[in-house]
């Protein structure tokens, strides 16, 4: 028989404070998408491999579809919805990949952002390698990562302009 039983949770999402009445296995993806409406979080594969559904949790990167929401109770979650500043501009890792081609579909992109949000706020100047390492969880199926490269290094530059 199937277990109803919910959790209350409160959680801040994007600096505003939710309180939720989850099920044990509700997803953090699916608690975003569809108890929150913030379809940005894109899912993928739902095991743990693309890294589309990539969101910050406390400021680190987190594989949403293999975090259960109750999970996460009193945590602050950053999703694509809240990486802008909120003052009508893109954040710098956001305008770095309009100007730099990064994406091509957009469906990895919400996850990528995140991911370089976390690792730039980490390492503001990472070398190429790094670079490779810090997205290395994330998967393109559309560009080659050539331009997501580029696009990391820029991010780092308009950071550090903005600074
Ligand atoms: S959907 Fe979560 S890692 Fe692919
Ligand atoms: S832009 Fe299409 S999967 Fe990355």
């Amino acid at each position: 028989m199937r277990d109803e039983t919910r959790f209350e949770i409160t959680v801040t999402v994007n600096g505003a404070a939710r309180r939720l009445r989850v099920p044990a296995r509700r997803l953090l993806s699916d608690c975003l998408r569809h108890d929150l409406g913030l379809t940005g979080t894109h899912v993928g594969c739902e095991h743990g491999v693309c890294g589309c559904c990539t969101v910050l949790l406390d400021g680190r990167p987190v594989r949403s579809c293999l975090t259960f929401a109750v999970t996460v109770d009193g945590s602050k979650i950053t999703t694509v919805e809240g990486l802008a500043p909120g003052d009508g501009r893109l954040s710098p890792v956001q305008r770095a990949f309009a100007e730099c081609h990064g994406l091509q579909c957009g469906f990895c992109t919400p996850g990528f952002l995140c991911t370089v949000t976390a690792l730039l706020a980490d390492n503001p100047a990472p070398t190429e390698d790094e670079v490779l390492e810090g997205i290395s969880g994330n998967l393109c199926r559309c560009t080659g990562y050539q331009n997501i490269v580029k696009a990391v290094h820029r991010a780092a530059e308009l950071r550090a302009e903005e600074s």
